[in-house]
């Protein structure tokens, strides 16, 4: 074998990870539930790209074992999942779904048996359609349905699996769901935005006091998508936006997740606009005493912040906006297929900040990736799609990931998003990720791209 000029430490956790919604497909099959994706698809096809819904997606529920078995071959030992909210509880409570715990025990173990360790996420988006109802995360009786499923996962799922992750972004149903409309219920509410997402740590800290009074044994965590913020020139002005932006979007969820508190600038700011939620007694104090053991980050961008020019706009209905643009930096490196710009040094700005600011907090790529538009013209010959661009975005940022190690930092795997291409929220098959490439006209034929391939001689030699 060549010399490795990046070598990672033993035992470094090499996948890709997927969500229910995104890739199971029997979405109205075996007893499952509508979530609120099912629901909007039914309202409102044309939101969403080629108008195709979450039923066409890669039907992971019919084929994981070949999916399995495809991801052992391209050197996974590590896959990031999560579980479908309405398939095991199809009404978000009460009832369990004896299909769905059957479908869910077969995957683990499949997973199990090929030496591919499943990290489980509880929320990846996909509010059962029953407590949306009733105002999803607006109502504190959704925080308590959450806690109740956890509960049931763990006892469930928990002999077998180790590391668990509350939720996935949790800012983005807050953003899509409550401030720019990309998520139902597609409302532009500020202070229903700030109660959403308060209720989602506070069930996320909820599930972690269940799970270590269980006395499970493995590992829980969250996976955030943080964002660095870099203020676009180094004007006071912009460089205050920039740490305000931060607060926002980054330490609102890193901070009490981690920390077991709230940023106090946010606070500052959310009291002197009238904008704090309804906190109940005893609250913070569960958020206080239950942090994560473990942290997923996913990243994919940068932020560059430009702080307002003119006064702030009073009418803006999403708070920040008054205060500082997110700014795209002329002449930096852009996604040619996308238009999000490519900076893998943050990868390495994330992980020194989480090693200097939060205790260098045991964490994993849980998720980085390229999407790429009308992929197809890639293919070659042999059917092959040809993703130069894959593996040199890849690359690039296993290099910081690599300096960070070297730096002392915590991280202990990385996970592409995602494995196979897949269903994304609105944008359906628009933009393709993945690793494996689905042939969506035919019976669903997948086809290892040329990253999944090289992907395998690095995750084998635990290097490149
Ligand atoms: C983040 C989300 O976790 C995932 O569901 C989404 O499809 C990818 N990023 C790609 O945008």
């Amino acid at each position: 074998m060549s010399e490795l000029h990046y070598k990672f430490p033993k035992g470094f956790w090499w996948g890709s990870a997927a969500s229910a919604t995104q890739t199971e497909g029997a979405a109205n099959i075996d007893g499952k539930g509508e979530n609120i994706w099912d629901y909007w698809y039914e309202l409102q096809p044309e939101r969403f790209f080629d108008g195709v819904g979450p039923k066409n997606t890669s039907q992971f529920y019919y084929k994981y074992k070949e999916d399995i078995k495809l991801m052992k071959e391209i050197g996974h030992n590590s896959f990031r999942m999560s579980i479908s909210w309405s398939r095991l509880l199809p009404n978000g409570s009460g009832e369990i779904n004896e299909k769905a715990v059957q479908f869910y025990n077969n995957v683990i173990d499949e997973f199990i048996k090929n030496g591919v360790e499943p990290f489980v996420g509880l929320f990846h988006f996909d509010m059962p359609m029953e407590l949306q109802k009733i105002g999803g995360w607006e109502n504190r009786k959704v925080v308590y349905a959450y806690e109740a499923y956890a509960k049931v996962c763990f006892e469930l799922f928990g002999d077998r699996v180790q590391k668990w992750f509350t939720h996935n972004e949790p800012i983005v149903p807050v953003e899509g769901g409550y401030l720019y409309d990309f998520h139902y219920p597609n409302e532009v509410d500020f202070k229903k935005a700030v109660q959403v997402g308060y209720h989602t740590i506070l069930a996320s800290a909820k599930a972690i006091k269940a799970y270590k009074e269980q006395k499970q044994k493995g590992k829980i965590g969250i996976v955030l998508n943080l964002t660095p913020s870099y203020p676009r020139s180094q004007n006071p002005a912009d460089v205050k936006a920039s740490v305000l932006a931060d607060a926002f979007f980054n330490r609102s969820f890193l901070d009490p997740s981690v920390k077991g508190e709230f940023p106090k600038e946010l606070v500052e700011i959310l009291q002197e606009e009238g904008y704090m939620p309804t906190i109940e007694d005893g609250d913070l104090t569960i958020i206080k005493n239950n942090t994560v053991d473990i942290l997923g980050v996913n990243y994919y961008q940068p932020r560059r912040v430009k702080a307002k020019e003119h006064l702030p706009n009073p009418e803006s209905p999403f708070m920040p906006d008054r205060y500082f643009d997110n700014y795209i930096m002329p002449g930096r490196k852009m996604n040619p297929h996308r238009g999000w710009e490519i900076y893998e040094k943050g990868i390495y700005d994330i992980l020194v900040n989480l090693k200097e600011n939060y205790g260098n907090i045991e964490c994993f790529i849980s998720e980085n990736g390229m999407g790429v538009e009308g992929e197809e013209k890639f293919r070659d010959v042999n059917g092959i799609i040809q993703d130069d661009y894959r593996i040199e975005f890849i690359q690039d940022h296993l290099k910081w990931v690599h300096q960070a190690i070297q730096e002392g930092s915590n991280v202990k795997g990385y996970h592409l998003w995602t494995f196979m291409d897949n269903w994304s929220w609105t944008n359906a098959y628009k933009n393709r990720y993945g690793f494996v490439s689905v042939n969506l006209n035919q019976d669903g034929e997948r086809t290892i791209k040329k990253s999944g391939h090289w992907f395998k001689t690095v995750a084998e030699s635990n290097g490149f």
